[in-house]
């Protein structure tokens, strides 16, 4: 039986990258969000992980507005990042865990998910980022990627997202093998980079919701999409991301850590990172 360890959750502002790639972790305006992950990488470090899931919405790399699927799920031996435009470093490929990926599929599929399976899928900044923060010299576990539509509407409900990860989480629960697994979410949390709200951030929404991803894990789900838009932004929606991993990751949990840097561009940054108890 694998063992599904705990969820770890970050925003993923492309920013990050370049401040990682300039060596700027200590300047003061990034040092309050680069040590929130000490903790985790610590609890990481003893816990050594065999493999991560990520959860995390492509920004049109792999998909573009032409084709979106809804959720859709790496199954090859190794995932290529390239950058969409934002200028930041591209890191080298993140090998696969292709035989846990087609058992996820295999239980996605027979509990009528009707996902998009990619033996190739270029992965972006939304996927690079989170591992590259948790596990800053590269030695990130192994990979099993999935992508959630937060991009373009009509996006999966959070109900629906939570179902998706509970799913996510039977599979690798009951996957005969001795690995160690963790969830991640990435994206969020509060923020809308476009339109007449730009720069809109909501603190006590995104607290509560960090709150909820301890103790309460479905509270988030109690809202429509559009609900979730007019308290988080167009982009906030990422947390539907964070809801997934928490959702993969069932049962009490223990906090390691969390972090809530606001804004860290346009975003309010949040990390958590929360252990099976
Ligand atoms: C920013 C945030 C994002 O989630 C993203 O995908 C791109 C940019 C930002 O705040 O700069
Ligand atoms: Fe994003």
């Amino acid at each position: 039986m694998a063992k599904i360890i705990g969820a770890l959750a970050t925003s993923h502002v492309p920013a990050i990258g370049g401040a990682i790639a300039k060596h700027r972790e200590q300047d003061p305006y990034w040092k309050p969000f680069f040590d929130g992950f000490n903790p985790a990488r610590e609890w990481l470090a003893s816990q050594e992980p065999d493999v991560a899931v990520v959860f995390y919405n492509d920004h049109g790399l792999n998909f573009f507005l032409d084709k979106m699927p809804t959720f859709a799920v790496g199954a090859a031996e190794e995932y290529r990042n390239d950058d969409e435009g934002w200028g930041i470093p591209t890191l080298p490929p993140f090998k696969g865990a292709p035989e846990l990926s087609w058992a996820i599929i295999d239980t996605l599929i027979a509990r009528e998910f009707d996902i998009v399976t990619c033996q190739e899928m270029l992965v972006d900044h939304a996927f690079t980022l989170p591992l590259k923060l948790f596990w800053p010299a590269g030695d990130n576990p192994a990979v099993v990627p999935i992508c959630i539509n937060t991009v373009q509407f009509p996006l999966p409900s959070a109900k629906r997202c939570v179902a998706l990860g509970k799913a996510v989480g039977e599979a690798v629960a009951a996957w005969d093998g001795a690995e160690k697994v963790v969830m991640i979410g990435s994206g969020g949390l509060s923020h809308q980079l476009d339109g007449a709200r730009a720069g809109f951030i909501n603190k006590p929404f995104d607290l509560k919701f960090m709150a909820s991803m301890l103790d309460e894990p479905e509270w988030a789900a109690q809202y429509s999409i559009h609900e979730l838009v007019e308290k988080t932004g167009t982009q906030g929606v990422e947390l539907l991301n964070w809801l997934a991993a928490r959702a993969a990751a069932p049962g009490p949990m223990r906090e390691v850590h969390s972090n809530y840097v606001i804004p860290i561009s346009n975003t309010a940054a949040g990390m958590m990172a929360l252990e099976a108890a």
